[in-house]
Order: C-alpha cells, then sequence, then structure tokens
C-alpha cells in the first residue's frame, strides 16, 4: 500500500474528518468496521460492560451518534445511573482505531415513534417487554415474544471526546474534545 492512501492521516483536521465518514460509512454500509462497533457502559456495581451494536445513525455537523436498543435491556438501567458511553471501532483496512466517549440520552416512547415506524417487521422482534434481553429462561429457545413499540429506545450518543490511533507506515494518534473547541492534538501512539 502506498503512503499516500493515507494522506488523510497526516494532519489533525483531515484524520478527524475521516474518522466521522468512517462512522457514517457504518450506517449505510452492513459489511463496513463501524457497522458494528462495541459500546460500553459501567454497571452501577462499577463492572465495565462491552457489547456489539449496530450503528444507526452518525452526525457530523451534530456529533451525534445513534444506537437502537431494548427499553428493558441491563444498558438501559447503566446508562440510567451513569449517562456516560464509550465506543470502540477497529477499521483495519484503514488500519484506524476510532474510540470515543458520549453523553447518552435515552429516548422511549412518543419522541421516537418516527424512528420506530422505520424499523423492519422482521427487526421488531428484538423490542418486547415480556422477553428482555437478559432474562432467565428455563429453556434456550423460550423466548417468543411479540413486538411491543414500549420497548424500543434509541440511545442518542453526544460525542464529547474522540481518539483516534493510526497504525500506518508511521503511527499517529490524535485526540479531539468539545471541552478544546474540537481542536485536535497529537498524542504519543
Ligand atoms: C452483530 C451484533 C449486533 C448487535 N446489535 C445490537 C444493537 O443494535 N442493539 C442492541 O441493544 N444490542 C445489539 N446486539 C446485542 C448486544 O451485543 C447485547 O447482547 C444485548 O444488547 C444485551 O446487552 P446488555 O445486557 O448489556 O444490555 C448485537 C449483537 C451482535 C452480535
Amino acid at each position: 500500500m502506498s503512503v499516500d492512501l493515507y494522506a488523510w492521516a497526516e494532519e489533525l483536521d483531515s484524520l478527524h474528518a475521516h474518522a466521522w465518514q468512517r462512522l457514517v460509512r457504518g450506517v449505510h454500509d452492513r459489511h463496513a468496521p463501524a457497522r458494528h462497533p462495541t459500546l460500553a457502559t459501567v454497571s452501577p456495581e462499577g463492572w465495565p460492560q462491552a457489547r456489539t451494536v449496530v450503528l444507526r445513525a452518525a452526525d457530523r455537523v451534530n456529533r451525534t451518534l445513534q444506537i437502537h436498543t431494548n427499553l428493558y435491556s441491563p444498558k438501559i438501567a447503566h446508562l440510567t445511573a451513569t449517562p456516560i458511553a464509550a465506543l470502540h471501532v477497529w477499521d483495519s483496512r484503514q488500519r484506524l482505531q476510532i474510540r470515543l466517549h458520549a453523553d447518552v440520552e435515552i429516548g422511549h416512547g412518543a419522541a421516537v415513534a418516527s424512528t420506530w415506524s422505520a424499523v423492519p417487521e422482521r427487526s421488531r422482534v428484538a423490542y418486547s417487554r415480556s422477553q428482555s434481553p437478559g432474562q432467565l429462561m428455563h429453556t434456550a429457545l423460550a423466548y417468543e415474544a411479540q413486538p411491543d413499540q414500549a420497548a424500543f429506545a434509541v440511545l442518542r450518543l453526544h460525542v464529547r471526546m474522540m481518539d483516534l490511533l493510526h497504525l500506518g507506515p508511521n503511527h499517529r494518534r490524535a485526540q479531539f474534545s468539545r471541552d478544546l473547541g474540537w481542536a485536535g492534538r497529537w498524542l504519543a501512539p
């Protein structure tokens, strides 16, 4: 691979823009690495809790991301107690690790009705109150559930900080934070 392929990693602005571009790509391309980021929350007992999710929206202008989830899943209890999360993506083709911190807002009910109406029928079964993720069952497949809009939640992540590590011919790492007006700074990788 030529060095030029990674020209975007050489300047702070282009590196930052490229990371957002890769996040947006994840929303629209089911094969893109950012389609399935790892979302980490903190349990009320202080345990880190990481799980794969689907990235549903990425808005570079407002610096927000969206994830759909079951309102009765354990992560909602974590986020209610501690409304912050970390998100991780390893984009191997781009040799780029994206890590970010975000404040998380939980949307449900009427506030997310229009989003629910766009959820395909086959995907709606993940949203049920009677069979919530993590619930104990007597047998492995005893989870037939009726889709229920009341169990549908949208996590809106307001990005606070982004940490980018590029493992190209040269290793580069930069951090961009809301507190510093999104002016990036280079860090030792
Ligand atoms: C490929 C893949 C995609 C997933 N997408 C989502 C998702 O978009 N939202 C979600 O809540 N869980 C998703 N899950 C399930 C979560 O990883 C997790 O098992 C579930 O949300 C329960 O997590 P919790 O107990 O921490 O709340 C996905 C799992 C995989 C393997």
